[in-house]
């Protein structure tokens, strides 16, 4: 996160380059990149994959994703920008493809005047992480690896590689993942993106906590009741049924393990001594490492998952997630997963954090919620009666209508003392009057200019896998007969309410 500059000239080679990530995320991320100036002078992209693709039939597929996703498309610059947008047809998973594939990456950088820099883009199948990392190391394509023993350190050209989620599916198999990696790349060059830190309150927590005097203070046990963060989608498995519902599939998996609990480091983390990638990442790690890892006999208490049945939304019929294309009718996995995690600190012992996040819920919403405490004794409210007035909370929106927004009680003018609970509103959008970047264009910028700040560390993974583990384990051992446990198109299964009602909470679903 250090200020905006232009990366240096590279090329930029995405693996599974006729994926949906790719064509939806990837290219236009780095087409917005562009048409606001943030791409290198010079560069190229050359999409890989098994598919017999020409260079026009690629950029004729890429343009129409542009059309619909990327921020604004203007045809006179995605011609000046596809004319660097390549494309090689080739098995990652076989090394006889790689001389061809060198060679084209050779010719390109020759091209497009690009020098020797080269951004590695994982963006496939995970089984095909593995064979793809070893052949770009025996093929001969990193050689940042003796980076340290150079005489000439700055003007070596680099490599980096850019790995997309998932990471694994458990503790061991992310381990493993990292020591593949860890044979070819060095740390410095392995970006292991989550594009949740690419949006843009995620990096506003940093500003909103460390940029004021006033939040910090009462950031801890002693003022915050607990902390909510939920993503809550609204559509379904979107045709992803299949991965889904595999074994490394389901929402503890897939947003929990990984996104959200980023954010919760992010929400709690101690103030970093400066914005370097190792400083605040340091104080992540740190913040995972207090997680308090739930035994068996507790994860029915702290934990909750859930499947969503038939339902509707806005007066349209929604499929159960067993009707979904490649499901099991039998299915257990979670679309919806909640957890309730404890930080062994100072700052934060008997604060709970709630995360959750669910397929086909009621409303499409990911946002933090800070809940104070009451106040300690009550002035205006009668608690004896049930009156107590409202603590405050401070709820951040990072999607949709990303903004922070502040609850607090008034007084209604004129005689007397009545008192109202009021809200106090910051909306990014109305006022910078701009739209927030992708978190892919802002995440793919930082991996050109080589600021790992925003990409996760091998060891943040590896902890945050060991955080939700017992749970996996637990709903493995122990079936879920009740499933399908809500309807599509609502807040999830009651389970999850009663959860927090045990302790006298309740979700905010606003
Ligand atoms: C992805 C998950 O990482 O994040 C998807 O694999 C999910 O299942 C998506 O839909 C949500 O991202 P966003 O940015 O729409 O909240």
């Amino acid at each position: 996160m250090a200020a905006l500059e232009i990366p240096c000239p590279c090329v930029i080679v995405i693996f599974g380059a006729s994926g949906d990530l790719t064509r939806r995320k990837l290219l236009p991320a780095l087409y917005d990149l562009y048409v606001s100036g943030l791409m290198p002078e010079h560069f190229a992209i050359l999409g890989v994959s098994r598919s017999p693709f020409t260079d026009e039939d690629y950029r004729d597929k890429a343009q129409s994703f542009a059309k619909e996703f990327a921020t604004d498309f203007d045809q006179k610059k995605w011609e000046t920008f596809a004319a660097c947008l390549h494309y090689h047809a080739a098995d990652s998973t076989k090394i006889e493809h790689f001389d061809s594939l060198k060679s084209r990456i050779a010719e390109l950088s020759q091209l497009h005047h690009t020098g020797e820099n080269l951004l590695l883009y994982l963006s496939m199948a995970p089984q095909l992480y593995e064979p793809t990392i070893n052949n770009i190391g025996q093929a001969a394509m990193v050689t940042e690896g003796r980076a340290w023993c150079s005489l000439d350190r700055k003007n070596r050209p680099w490599q980096r590689i850019v790995v997309e989620k998932p990471f694994g599916h458990d503790p061991e198999s992310a381990a493993h993942l990292n020591r593949v990696l860890g044979r070819v790349f060095e740390e410095s060059s392995i970006y292991r993106i989550d594009h949740y830190l690419g949006k843009e309150t995620v990096q506003n927590m940093l500003v909103f906590r460390f940029g004021n005097t006033i939040f910090e203070p009462i950031w801890n046990r002693n003022y915050i009741d607990h902390i909510q963060i939920t993503a809550s989608e609204t559509v379904g498995v979107q045709g992803r049924g299949g991965y889904y519902d595999s074994p490394g599939g389901g929402a503890m998996r897939d947003m929990i393990q990984s996104h959200l609990l980023q954010v919760l480091a992010v929400i709690a983390m101690e103030p970093p001594v400066s914005l370097k990638a190792d400083d605040i990442r340091a104080m992540k790690n740190q913040v995972l490492r207090a997680a308090r890892i739930p035994t068996e006999l507790e994860v029915p208490k702290i934990a909750v998952r859930g499947q969503y049945g038939p339902g509707q939304l806005d007066g349209k019929a929604l499929v159960g997630y067993r009707q979904e294309q490649g499901v099991n009718p039998q299915s257990q996995t979670d679309t919806y997963a909640a957890m309730q995690v404890f930080l062994d600190t100072w700052r934060w012992h008997g604060v709970p954090f709630y995360v959750r996040s669910g397929k086909a819920m009621a409303k499409k919403l990911t946002q933090i919620v800070i809940q104070f405490k009451a106040t300690p004794h009550s002035l205006f409210g009668d608690e004896r009666k049930g009156k107590a007035l409202p603590p405050n909370r401070l709820v951040m929106n990072i999607q949709p209508d990303e903004g922070i927004n502040l609850r607090f009680d008034a007084k209604v003018p004129g005689m007397g003392m009545k008192i109202k609970t009021v809200e106090m509103n910051f909306d990014y959008a109305e006022h910078f009057k701009a739209q927030p970047p992708q978190a892919y264009s802002t995440l793919l910028l930082d991996a050109m200019r080589g600021d790992q700040t925003l990409y996760k560390h091998r060891d943040e993974i590896e902890v945050a896998w060991h955080i939700v583990q017992p749970v996996l384990d637990y709903w493995d051992a122990n079936p879920e007969p009740e499933l399908p446990n809500y309807a599509a198109g609502t807040w999830g299964p009651s389970d999850s309410d009663v959860m927090m009602g045990r302790e006298g909470r309740k979700w905010h679903n606003a």
